[in-house]
């Protein structure tokens, strides 16, 4: 019987086990670390959690204006090394998360030109993007691809790509954003393709070796959002393109409080339909229940966000106490 505290293999890394805190963003000015955060996950990772997401990094500089962690700087570096170093002491593995975030904008965009698939007001923040160019479109890749350099430059375990949540790269994906008629734009195949090809010049820029993820929706939560058929479509294109795990979210705020382990069913859909290792975030409380999806799934980690929030030492809770937290 499997364990939530195995060691396993997940591409190249050795995680001591299946437990992984889902990302959470902190309000940063001017892009950088601080000691704050740093005091943050040095908590989580003496917490005993396995390996920590970060909160999402820009990659690019245009979307500065937004108080945010960048990794679009070469000069943010050093202090991504000292965190790196200091969450490696406590024997867990850190990952960069990265995104483009587009018109849901996270913050006053003071004037800059907000960009999207389409000019589709965003139904979050109301604000009226335009249309990004294939110039763009390739632009933003390269952004991914060097954002991806310098997290391997400064020692991070890996990366992932924030493909969720409603930020560019999964605006991509939903038609309602994504009225696009070129090639990026219609069909799932063309809808997916910047994503795919986001993956592609990320793996190209680090190399077979270095561990790239990804944290897709399966479904949006309005009407008109992404469908499951494009999801599945999606899980297998990268599958192909040789991503190390895709974690699997959607709205995760629309769920009542006692609701436990919100996206299991499509999880358990995606990875029975391939072999890249998939991890559940949102709404994982319950130990019990947890072990029981890795015993009857092809599901292999959990992310938990919130309870780490409140409590970051709750993977020790679990494993020495048999806390059943909720
Ligand atoms: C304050 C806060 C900040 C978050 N920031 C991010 C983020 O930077 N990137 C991301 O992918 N998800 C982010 N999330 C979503 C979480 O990673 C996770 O998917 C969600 O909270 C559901 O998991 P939970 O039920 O364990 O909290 C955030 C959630 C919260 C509550």
């Amino acid at each position: 019987m499997k364990t939530l505290f195995d060691t396993s293999r997940l591409g190249t890394m050795t995680l001591k086990n299946r437990f992984i805190r889902a990302a959470v963003h902190e309000t940063l000015p001017q892009g950088r670390l601080n000691e704050h955060i740093v005091a943050v996950y040095k908590k989580l990772a003496q917490g005993g959690v396995g390996t920590i997401i970060t909160g999402f990094a820009l990659v690019d500089a245009a979307e500065k204006a937004f108080p945010l962690l960048g990794m679009y700087e070469d000069s943010f570096l050093e202090d991504h090394k000292r965190l790196v170093d200091l969450v490696h002491t406590y024997t867990a593995h850190i990952i960069l998360q990265l995104v483009y975030v587009g018109s849901y904008v996270m913050g006053d965009p003071q004037g800059m030109t907000v960009l999207a698939p389409s000019a589709v007001e965003n139904l979050n923040t109301h604000i009226m993007p335009q249309e990004l160019s294939l110039e763009g479109i390739k632009h933003i890749q390269k952004q991914f691809a060097q954002a991806a350099r310098r997290a391997k430059q400064a020692g991070y375990d890996g990366v992932e790509l924030h493909a969720a949540h409603g930020f560019l790269l999964s605006q991509f994906m939903t038609p309602y954003y994504n009225r696009r008629t070129d090639a990026y734009g219609g069909s799932v195949q063309n809808r997916a393709r910047m994503t795919i090809e986001t993956c592609q010049a990320v793996r190209y820029e680090v190399g077979d070796d270095f561990p790239l993820w990804i944290k897709i929706n399966v479904r949006d939560g309005f009407a008109e959002g992404v469908r499951f058929d494009d999801v599945l479509y999606l899980c297998a294109q990268l599958s192909q393109t040789g991503i190390d795990a895709i974690e699997i979210s959607g709205p995760f705020t629309a769920f009542p409080n006692k609701a436990t382990s919100f996206f299991k069913k499509e999880a358990e859909k995606i990875a029975a339909e391939q072999d890249t290792p998939i991890i559940l975030t949102g709404g994982n409380r319950d130990p019990k229940e947890m072990t029981e999806i890795l015993n009857t799934t092809r599901i292999a980690y959990f992310g938990l966000a919130r309870p780490l929030m409140k409590e970051p030492d709750v993977i020790r809770g679990f494993q020495q106490e048999g806390i059943r937290y909720i």
